[in-house]
């Protein structure tokens, strides 16, 4: 047995794991989580239309030639907006069917884990099929590094100091509403920012808060890009991105 294995510990048959990847670096994977994507029978992950899947790319490094896996191709990301009926009902069939696969395979006895990027239950799609499955499978949760951690670190901001509090928030909210919520927080997060760069950079310009802004896209990948919020002029940014900024608490 390898070191990893008896520290990282093996795979349960017919379990769902619901395995946190981290950020983006694969050395960011907890011990379990690297044990597992090597243990269980099915690798399985989400990924966008014409696209690897960002949580698989994570764990490539680890990922023996020839290992069964199971790719699940979101129907749609952008192309309807997230409170339409059409984005519902889409992704609600698609979530649906994916689960049933996994049930099968669960069924079988196969163990299976679904990838997720970053941690599995800070807004992560395993959510959605662990609500579906987890009153008949057993299911094990395995936490990750979040984006947002791996993301401060390489910008080398520490987010919150004393009695900060911290706001985290998605780019999707309406500006009114994210001015509202910035002007509350010592401390924030904006998450998902992609296609709403210019109306983030415009909130939190009018929240008092741009000279603290940071933007760092695809943290701790090969691809990661850090810039000042100021510097920021185009209207859309990556999906892989998001806007820190820092509190400026107590310091002793
Ligand atoms: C669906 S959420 C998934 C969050 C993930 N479960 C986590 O724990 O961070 C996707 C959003 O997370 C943020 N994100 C996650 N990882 C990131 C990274 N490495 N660099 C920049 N943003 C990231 C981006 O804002 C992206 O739009």
């Amino acid at each position: 047995m390898s070191a990893l294995e008896t520290v990282g510990g093996g795979a349960t048959r017919g379990m769902l794991y619901g395995i946190g990847v981290g950020p983006g670096d694969v050395r960011y994977l907890t011990l379990r989580a690297a044990a597992l994507v090597q243990a269980v029978d099915v690798v399985a992950y989400f990924a966008k239309k014409g696209h690897v899947g960002n949580a698989r790319r994570i764990v490539e490094p680890l990922l023996a030639e020839g290992r069964p896996e199971r790719r699940f191709e979101y129907p749609l990301t952008n192309e309807a907006p997230a409170d339409s009926a059409l984005y519902h009902e889409r992704l609600g069939c698609f979530y649906r069917e994916t689960a049933n696969t996994i049930a099968d395979e669960l069924r079988r006895g196969k163990s299976v884990g679904l990838l997720a990027e970053g941690d599995p239950f800070f807004y992560g799609s395993f959510m959605h099929i662990w609500h579906r499955l987890a009153a008949d499978f057993a299911i094990e949760v395995v936490p990750g590094v979040t984006g947002m951690s791996g993301c401060w670190t390489r910008a080398n901001v520490p987010i919150t100091w004393g009695d900060d509090s911290l706001a985290v928030l998605p780019a999707t909210l309406d500006e009114a509403k994210l001015v509202e919520r910035l002007r509350l927080a010592d401390a924030a997060v904006v998450m998902k920012v992609g296609r709403h760069l210019g109306k983030v950079r415009r909130a939190v310009e009018a929240a008092g808060l741009l000279s603290r802004a940071i933007y760092v896209e695809r943290g701790t990948m090969q691809e990661e890009r850090i810039r000042r919020l100021t510097e920021c002029f185009e209207p859309s940014g990556a999906y892989f991105a998001m806007v820190l900024i820092p509190g400026e608490g107590r310091r002793i």
